[in-house]
Parts: structure tokens; sequence; C-alpha cells
């Protein structure tokens, strides 16, 4: 919508007449001929981006939006049809994959009538014409994973029958396809022959996800994989670094007559093998996550995440594909934002995938379009926080007794996967890590003053603590603000005013 000033007054009347048209008019029959979409991206090469929200406090999603927007981000993936989140992105010409979480799955499966349900619920209410872009349903997230003991193995592929089914009967099932996020855990190759054209799923899972296959595959939907090559990095010390990104001088890994370079185009043609195995060359493949962290392990940081993110997005504009499968991949990044309430289980850096902080300010600059414009990421603008305090460990207390203690507390409660080995504040001494402890509980619990005791060994400072790397954040406060919303009522009222003129002038 937010165009640079045209030239012309006949260009802008060209602008009006054709965003009208389009405002006023968008069908699906219209939307499917008339080309709607901002004519100022040439390089429309449609990164998509994961938009997990488990965090303590949300950030406005129609600011969130606004941001995608700006940022030219054209698809989202979304791990739960949330009816706020939904609704922020009514009208805003973003391609989205909503999913159904796995504790559905078992209900999925075994009827219909609640696949049913729940599309209505969440599908039918927002794909009109001019609604919300649902070009995907996942159903499930990773349900194979190794480490869920095939607790899902039974009722994926009924709850994916039922998912689509019920699309098909409310008249989607050619626009919006069910697929399957599954994690690359499911295939491998064999220690002994450690090259992609050896892959294949992995025997306990195999027959499941082959039905799976040709399910997808007869429905015209995509296999949908999740890759990650920093985990690769994480779980072995023996990995050679550079292989976990785009721009390594590694000695290439030969596989016959193809080279890889990188561990992800080796992974994905390890899929596509296990496919090729499965009697399915060709199927469609979607990557649904991938990405870096930035903190929380010695090799999650900033300068990692962007080399490694930057380099996915060239890989995709390049539309080399891999050595086996040639093209432009479909991606989404892992992830928007960070969420402070992920599990740490899988590790520390889980609370740091996002390209951009919980309160949205991009972490590094990042080209999504590979037109190689000199600009950073926009933030989430107008943002508002709480008041600029912070918890720390009183200076003047003497007696340290039970300071342990009350770290733990803080930090049970809290996220304080900033301190640990290789993490941004590591290096804090020991009054540090309590003060950043208990000003993560401050925080999150949301500044009041009683969150600030701690047996009496913390006090409230005006003062920010931050040490070089090492930030101390100050929460956002809930709500919007109303300016925003004020400038969003000018442009309704612009968009309604022009459309009249338009409907006077044509009639
Ligand atoms: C819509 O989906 C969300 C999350 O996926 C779920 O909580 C909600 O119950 C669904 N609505 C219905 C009516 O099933
Ligand atoms: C899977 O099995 C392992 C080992 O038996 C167990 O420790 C773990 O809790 C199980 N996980 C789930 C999700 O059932
Ligand atoms: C601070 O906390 C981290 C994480 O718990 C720990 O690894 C480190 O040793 C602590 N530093 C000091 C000086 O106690």
């Amino acid at each position: 919508m937010v165009g640079n000033p045209s030239k012309s007054r006949q260009s802008i009347v060209t602008a009006l007449l054709h965003f009208c048209f389009c405002f006023c008019f968008s069908t699906s029959f219209f939307t499917a001929t008339v080309n709607c979409s901002d004519s100022n991206s040439n390089s429309n090469i449609g990164v998509g981006v994961n938009w997990g929200t488990m965090t303590s406090h949300q950030l406005p999603p129609e600011k969130v939006v606004e941001m995608m927007r700006e940022n030219g981000f054209k698809k989202v993936k979304l791990f739960e049809a949330e009816k706020p989140i939904m609704e922020a992105l009514i009208g805003s010409e973003i391609e989205v994959m909503v999913a159904i979480p796995n504790f559905m799955l078992l209900d999925m499966s075994r009827d219909p009538s609640y696949a049913d349900y729940w599309v209505d619920a969440n599908i039918t209410t927002y794909a009109y014409p001019g609604g919300v872009d649902i070009k995907y349903v996942a159903v499930g997230n990773e349900p194979f994973l190794k480490a869920y003991n095939e607790t899902y193995l039974q009722t994926t592929l009924p709850a994916l029958k039922n998912v689509q089914n019920a699309l098909n009967r409310v008249g989607f099932g050619s626009q919006i396809k069910a697929t399957v996020p599954l994690n690359a855990d499911i295939y491998q190759s064999p220690e002994s022959n450690p090259v992609p054209s050896a892959g294949d799923f992995r025997t306990e899972i195999k027959d499941a996800t082959i039905e799976i296959i040709q399910f997808l595959y007869s429905n015209d939907a995509p296999f949908t994989v999740n890759i990650y090559p920093f985990l690769s990095l994480y779980g072995n010390p023996y990995f050679p670094m550079d292989f976990a990104f785009f721009d390594g001088s590694n000695k290439p890994v030969r596989d016959g007559n193809y080279l890889y370079g990188n561990v992800f185009d080796a992974n994905y043609d390890t899929l596509v093998a296990s496919l090729s195995k499965a009697g399915y060359p060709d199927m469609k493949i979607v990557v649904g996550e991938i990405g870096w962290p930035t903190d929380g392990d010695v090799n999650a940081n900033v300068k990692n995440a962007k080399r490694f993110n930057q380099g996915v997005i060239k890989h995709v504009v390049s539309a080399r594909g891999t050595p086996v499968r040639t093209g432009r991949l479909e991606i989404y990044l892992f992830s928007l934002l960070d969420e402070n309430k992920k599990s740490i289980a899988p590790g520390s850096f889980e609370t740091h995938w996002g390209i951009f902080e919980y309160d949205g300010k991009p972490k590094y600059e990042l080209d999504l379009t590979g037109a190689k414009r000199d600009r950073g990421l926009v933030p989430v603008l107008g943002v508002r926080y709480m008041s600029r305090r912070w918890c720390v460990l009183n200076p003047k207390v003497k007696e340290l007794d039970g300071l342990a203690k009350e770290i733990d507390y803080a930090c049970s409660l809290s996220d304080c996967t900033s301190l640990g080995y290789g993490s941004s504040c590591n290096h804090l001494s020991l009054s540090g890590n309590a003060s950043y402890a208990f000003n993560m509980y401050y925080q999150l619990q949301g500044q009041s003053d009683w969150d600030c005791e701690f047996s009496g060994l913390a006090v409230v400072t005006g003062e920010d603590p931050s040490v070089g790397e090492c930030r101390f954040p100050v929460m956002i406060a809930y709500g919007t603000s109303v300016v925003v919303h004020r400038r969003l009522l000018k442009v309704l009222l612009g968009v309604v005013g022009g459309c009249i003129v338009f409907l006077l002038l044509v009639s």
C-alpha cells in the first residue's frame, strides 16, 4: 500500500483506480486474473517466516503484520489458528500456512466431524476473498520426531485425511492443501555410506511416512520438512563448522557426480533420495522451518545467524536449488520473534531463534529480497514498554546466604538462558548473575515492587545494568497505542471515500 511518491498525476490516478478496483472487487475470479499485489516488488521471491507465540508478552498482532508487510515477507507459518492473529492477517495479502497442534491429532483422526468443526471455525471464517490468504493447513508439528516415541504414528494420517476431506467438502480442496511438517530426523543415510543418494526413511516410521506421502501426492500437496544445520553442529563437536553455512571454504563432499558444499543441500537431497526410493522422485517439497539462533550456545550468535539466514535467502534467490533438485526452493525461516516461553529441553538456544527480538527490533540486517537494497529490516513500530526500571542485587547487602536459592527461583520462572556457557551474559560475576536473574523475573512479572524482594537481597534501580552484548531487557507493556489506530482510521476513511468516487465515476 505504501509506495514511492509518484512522479505524475496520471500515475497517481492509475494507481488509485487500480487499488480501488482491487479493493472493491476482489473476488476469487478477479484476484486470479488481476495482479493486485504491490507492483513495486519486482523481486517477489516470497521468503516465508514462522510466527510462534510462546511468549510471556505478546506484541499487538496487527503491528507485527504491518512490520512483516513493510519488510516484504510474503508468507507466514503459524503454529495455531489464534483468533487475534488470524484477524490481523485479514486483507494483508500475506500467504498463510496455519497449523493444527499435535494434541488435537487424536480427536482429529477419530472424528471427521471434529475436522469439519475446526475447518469451519478456523478456515471458512477467514478464507473469503479479501480475507486471509490461506494456502496450507499443517496437520501436527513434527509428529514423527524421534523424541515423541511414535506417539502420533497411528493418528497423523487419519487426521490428515479428515482435514483435507473437510477442506474438500466446503470447496477449498483445490486452493488449500493439508500437509504435515516433519523433522529431518525421519530420514538418514547409513553411517557406512553417509552420502545423500543412500538416504532412506527411518525404519520405525517408514511405512507410516510413505502412506502420508501417497496421500499428499494424490492430492497435489507438498511434503513439508524442517531442516536445521545448526542442530547438526550442536549435536556433533566434530561437525565441520563451515559445512553448516552456504559460503564455506570446506572441501566439498562428493556423491557420485554431485558435489556438496553445505549440509543443507546434502540433507535436502537425502530427502529427495528417500522420496525417490518410495516411488515419488518428483514430490513437491516445502522447507517448513530453517534458521539459526542468536544466543544460548557457543555457536548461537548474531554473526552466525546473519551469515546463515542471508545464505539461505541467497540460495532461494539464486533459484539454483540443490544438486539433485534444481529450481527455486520454497522456505519458511525460523523464526520471526524470540519466544521466551519455549521449552529449553532441547537446548538453551530455544528462546533465541528470532530474526527480531521479543519487542520486534531486528537483531541484524537481512536482505529479504536479494535485490541488495541497502536497507535494514524495519522494526515493529509504536511498541510501548514498561518503565525504565530494573531489579538488581542490592550492592549494600553483605550477607549473601541463600543467594543461590533465590537465583534458582528467579530463573525457574523466567529465562536465564543468556547466562549459560558461550552465551551473551556468560562473562558476568556472581553478583551480575544474580542481578540478571532477578531482573528477568521482575520484568516478566510486570515490575511490581513485591517482585523485587528476594529475601531482601534485591533493589530496584533506574540505571540500565546492561554490559556490552549482555542486555538487561525492560519488558514490553500490553496493549496498543492509540496513535496507530487513528492512522488506520484515516487510511480506511480514505479508501472508502476513494471507492465511492470510483463507483460514481464508472456508473
Ligand atoms: C481453532 O484452532 C485453535 C488452535 O488451533 C483452537 O484452539 C480452536 O479450538 C479452534 N477452533 C475450533 C472451533 O475448533
Ligand atoms: C520416550 O521414551 C524415553 C525413553 O523410554 C522417555 O525417557 C521419554 O520420556 C519418552 N518421551 C515421550 C514423549 O513419551
Ligand atoms: C553465572 O551463571 C552461569 C549459569 O548458571 C554459570 O555458568 C556461571 O558459572 C555463573 N557465574 C558465576 C561467577 O557464578
